[in-house]
């Protein structure tokens, strides 16, 4: 989400008639987007903004002024603290007020030397309000959804994000032909819950997100549709049909579990036991057998025993996962679980982590590795290290490799796999 984000904000800001500059020492304006979801990203933002200003300083004495920005749930949580802390930066705003950049800027330019701050909740929709969104390749975001209400004891999210909401579902095919028009063969539709989607259409009725793929699927030219994050209670039987009857929709589902444990489930307030998760993911494969899964994973939640921790690698074992974010439990100022009681040592939080990752790498090489001889259809992203190099991906999300002139970058072509290892595959053109 904050990928999708950073180039909303850099379309507002190339609206305004700025440019992108190759090295930051040339920027005569630098906004930092930032992430609060664990402590460590959310402290990263204070060293680099540290360094940033450095730069300021070097640009200041050579007669150059900079503005700096900071964007994102780091805003949203820490507020004025943000001045405090860093009393150079010019302005802040929150994930659902960035949209009014322009107004933001003006004032900085207005008061220089002052703190501009913005972390409304706004009454419109920040999505009317942001230039169009032009795809930048072959694979673009497209956010839908935003906004949280499931309360995870864990997580900033509904704090700084703030309630649900779904974008209208006409906005949604607008902006989707618009991709499509630019170039974009496969979308990503995006939301901290993207499976409770529940978008109007022009008649005024709610629809979901199963409704949506569908009909995102009639659009001639893309060829493929992925949505992520999904929450397990949400994922309905209507869209689980979709893996057998949508062929654009690719054949990997991001759906974090977080926990094995039905008890941590619980102190997690997640509405789904371990159960409940695996039943889905049987209906899942019965959709589509070559269904490849993915999760989240945290480990060291308050409370959590040797027994809790082996029934998350009991559910790592039934599911075989080909690829997962693992981490260890952050505690969150202003959640409830950072008061609860039992919280776990780093260091066992460290030794479960390191054991987790362990098991979820052998099952995501043993997949890649199963790749091998198999042909597959790849989207080529970027450009590789190497001259005539191409990076690109499977269905299944696998970084793959290839010899390949850049004629065919943004286009999915049939690779024949060759080599795998933990986090990528080798390939060739077939016949080439
Ligand atoms: N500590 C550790 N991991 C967290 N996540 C969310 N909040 C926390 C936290 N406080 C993880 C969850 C979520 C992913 C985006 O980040 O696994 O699915
Ligand atoms: Fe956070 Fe996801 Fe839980 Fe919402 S569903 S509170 S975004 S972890």
């Amino acid at each position: 989400m904050n990928v999708y984000d950073s180039g909303r904000i850099a379309a507002i800001l190339e609206s305004l008639g700025h440019h992108a500059t190759p090295t930051l020492k040339e920027a005569d304006i630098v906004i930092f987007n930032t992430c609060h979801i664990r402590e460590k990203a959310a402290e990263k933002v204070f060293s680099d903004l540290g360094r940033l200003n450095l730069i300021r300083e070097e640009r200041w004495a050579e007669g150059k002024d900079t503005i700096i920005g900071v964007c994102g749930c780091v805003v949203q949580a820490e507020d004025e603290q943000i001045w405090k802390r860093a009393p150079f930066v010019d302005f802040a705003t929150g994930p659902l007020t960035y949209h009014r950049l322009p107004e933001i800027l003006e004032k900085v330019r207005r008061k220089k030397g002052t703190f501009v701050i913005d972390t409304d909740f706004p009454a419109e929709d920040k999505f009317d309000s942001l230039p169009i969104n032009h795809a930048s390749g072959g694979c673009s975001f497209l956010a839908i959804q935003e906004g949280c209400n499931n309360f995870c004891t864990y997580c900033v999210v509904p704090y700084t994000r703030g309630a649900e909401y779904s974008r209208p579902v006409e906005a949604v095919l607008e902006e989707a032909k618009r991709l499509v028009a630019d170039g974009s063969v496969e979308i990503n539709l995006l939301g901290q819950n993207v499976n409770s989607y529940h978008g109007e259409d022009k008649n005024g009725q709610e629809r979901n997100l199963a409704y949506l793929i569908r009909k995102l699927a009639e659009i001639d030219g893309l060829k493929r549709i992925r949505y992520t994050t999904s929450y397990p209670a949400d994922m309905t039987d209507d869209l689980i049909a979709c893996y057998k009857d949508v062929d654009k929709l690719m054949p990997y589902l991001h759906l974090p579990i977080q926990s094995g444990s039905d008890k941590i489930l619980k102190a997690m307030n997640r509405r789904h036991t371990s159960g409940d998760y695996l039943r889905i993911i049987d209906k899942l494969k019965e959709a589509n057998p070559e269904i490849g899964m993915s999760s989240d994973f945290i480990v060291g939640f308050p409370g959590e025993s040797d027994e809790d921790f082996q029934a998350t690698l009991d559910v790592v074992n039934k599911v075989k996962y080909i690829q997962a974010f693992s981490f260890k439990y952050s505690p969150r100022p202003g959640t409830p679980a950072a008061i609860m009681p039992n919280q776990i040592p780093e260091k066992i939080k460290k030794e479960r982590l390191e054991i987790l990752q362990n098991l979820l790498f052998d099952y995501q090489t043993k997949f890649n590795q199963a790749s091998i001889g198999k042909i597959m259809p790849v989207l080529f992203e970027h450009k590789g290290r190497h001259a005539k190099q191409l990076i690109g991906r499977t269905p299944y999300m696998q970084n793959l490799h290839a010899e390949l002139s850049s004629d065919y970058l943004n286009k999915i072509v049939n690779i024949r796999v060759t080599d795998a290892t933990t986090n990528s595959l080798t390939g060739r053109v077939e016949g080439v």
